[in-house]
């Protein structure tokens, strides 16, 4: 049977990233199947993306480490890629269990390419990370900057990268398309789909929102004493319709090659840097809610500063960010203001 250049596995897809990213691929023609195993996400996600496209979605509950149930998986449908989110992602909690991160995440992906050369499936959008880029030397940071991680999480991304990258020399068929995302907020316009973390957040934007509608009293600001405009750490955030526009554009790229390109990262980053204090202060202006919040130590294995040059994506993919710390933070309010409790009821 002919390859389905519409059809696209999304691993992943209820989470935060791949529930917006099914959207973008619905809307630019894409037929998409869902695989996940719930660890870190709801059915609830899958329906709201349902409903905001107007039809049902396969929803398949299933861990990538199954090699049996990704088999049948890819016996009942052709696809031309696979969009690969699975994953865990708290560096914390990493740390502390470290072997889960490396089963999920390095044993997890490498039964998913397997089972993708089994069935010749060679197009791959995989979820790195800027954390591979550790402490970066230079600013901003290009895809050819040192690599190096400190905990488990981002090594089980870097590890994945060095992997993906001796998969492409071994074979040529391989359309391996790397995304290190920077710091990826926001939520869908609709106010329908968001992040939705479990317990208290680790990140800051969907922090900042939990204190803005009244679930923690204060934020917690991470040092002061950096080197940075205000003395607070310097993110890329990037709102997360554009990084799931980013999928769409790297898809169509794999989709426009003749010769496969092998292993390909591309920064999705917007290029400019916000401190901890614009961002709150951002927030506060567009929002109206007040934000207490106070200085404390800085956090182990933070980092000044890390922002992106975006300038591939741009040439390879013909993408860049559009939306605006202002998009960034209203649409984040919109998100948790409409479900104060997430995905849950209450
Ligand atoms: P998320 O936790 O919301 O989504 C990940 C999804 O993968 C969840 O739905 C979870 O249930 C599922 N999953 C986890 N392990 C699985 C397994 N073994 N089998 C099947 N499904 C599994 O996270 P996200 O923010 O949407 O991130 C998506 C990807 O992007 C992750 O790989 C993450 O490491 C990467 N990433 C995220 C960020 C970020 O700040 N959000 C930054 C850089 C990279
Ligand atoms: N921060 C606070 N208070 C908080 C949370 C964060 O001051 O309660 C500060 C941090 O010190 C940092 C900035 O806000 O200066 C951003 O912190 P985040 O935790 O939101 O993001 P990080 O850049 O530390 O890390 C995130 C993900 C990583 C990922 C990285 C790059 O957690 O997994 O972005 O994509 F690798």
């Amino acid at each position: 049977m002919e390859n389905n250049k519409n059809k696209i596995l999304v691993t992943g897809g209820a989470g935060y990233i791949g529930s917006h990213t099914c959207i973008a691929l619905h809307e630019a023609g894409y037929e998409i199947v869902i695989y996940d195993n719930l660890s870190n996400s709801s059915k609830e996600a899958i329906n709201r993306v349902s409903s905001l496209i107007g039809k049902p979605i396969e929803f398949i509950e299933g861990d990538i480490r199954d090699a049996e149930s990704l088999r049948k998986v890819f016996t009942a449908h052709q696809f031309f890629g696979v969009i690969h989110f699975a994953g865990l992602k708290a560096v914390g909690e990493s740390v502390a269990k470290p072997l889960m991160y490396y089963s999920n995440n390095v044993s997890g992906t490498i039964t998913l390419l397997e089972v993708m050369a089994e069935y010749k499936v060679t197009n791959l959008v995989f979820s790195s990370s800027a954390t591979v880029y550790g402490d970066p030397e230079t600013l901003p940071i290009n895809e050819s900057s040192k690599r190096s991680c400190t905990n488990p999480y981002g090594q089980s991304k870097l590890v994945v990268e060095h992997i993906l990258e001796d998969l492409a020399t071994s074979n040529k068929q391989w359309n391996l398309i790397n995304l290190r995302y920077f710091n990826p907020v926001g939520a869908h316009t609709s106010g329908q789909i968001g992040e939705d973390p479990n317990d208290i957040p680790n990140n800051l934007m969907p922090y900042i929102s939990q204190v803005a509608v009244g679930k923690l009293t204060k934020l917690n600001i991470f040092g002061n004493d950096y080197p940075t405009v205000d003395g607070t750490g310097v993110r890329d955030y990037i709102h997360v319709t554009d990084l799931a526009k980013g999928h769409v554009d790297a898809l169509r790229y794999a989709e426009h090659q003749t010769t496969p390109v092998g292993f390909m990262p591309i920064n999705l980053g917007t290029g400019k840097g916000s401190s901890v204090l614009e961002l709150v202060t951002a927030f506060a202006e567009v929002t109206g809610q007040k934000i207490p919040y106070q200085f404390t130590a800085r956090r182990a294995g933070d980092i000044a500063s890390c922002y992106a040059s975006a300038d591939k994506a741009k040439q390879l993919l013909g993408w860049e960010a559009t939306h605006t710390i202002t998009d960034m933070c209203a649409d984040t309010w919109r998100w948790q203001s409409m479900n104060p409790y997430g995905y849950k009821a209450s």
